[in-house]
């Protein structure tokens, strides 16, 4: 079933000029960019983001590091979306993360970790619904399809 996943580029990947990089990832694994925009989160807005950290020692610091620069927030669209964007972002600190991942190749911190993406469906659908309305979720064909989701079985 398709699925849709929301990534945020964070401020340190725009600051440090990895945006393309990033996005860049995810349009060779050959995901579907369904929505895109560049903005600065407010500190209520990144509060609802992470409304499941609200009280852990970090929050106030990740509201605050989220909010002070401006994000590439995206949303992108395949079957198995969430698990294949997880694996590809790798483990949330980046000393931690595995050479291969975005974390792993250009991030030794422990907050500062360049990208979001959403953990599951249900998280995914509150959070795109954040960021964009309806009308700026684009329905659109992708022309290679039938060579990225191709099947011989
Ligand atoms: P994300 O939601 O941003 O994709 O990251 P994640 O699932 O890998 O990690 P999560 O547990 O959801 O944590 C959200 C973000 O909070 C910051 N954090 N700092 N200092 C700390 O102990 C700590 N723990 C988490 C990170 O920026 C993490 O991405
Ligand atoms: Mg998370």
């Amino acid at each position: 079933m398709t699925e849709r996943t929301l990534i945020i580029v964070k401020p340190d990947g725009i600051q440090r000029h990895l945006a393309g990089e990033i996005i860049g990832r995810f349009e060779k694994k050959g995901l579907k960019l369904v929505a895109a925009k560049f903005v600065q989160i407010s500190e209520e807005l990144a509060g609802q983001l992470y409304a499941v950290h609200r009280g852990k020692p970090f929050f106030e610091g990740l509201i605050k590091y989220l909010s002070s620069a401006p994000v590439l927030v995206t949303a992108w669209e395949a079957e198995g979306v969430i698990n294949m964007t997880r694996k590809m972002i790798g483990a949330t600190f980046g000393y931690d993360a595995e050479p291969g991942t975005i974390r792993g190749d250009f991030s030794c911190s422990r907050g500062y970790n360049l990208i979001h993406g959403s953990d599951s469906p249900a998280s995914a659908e509150q959070e795109i619904k954040l960021f964009f309305s309806p009308d700026e979720i684009i329905d659109y064909e992708l022309t290679d399809a039938h060579w990225l989701y191709g099947r011989n079985d």
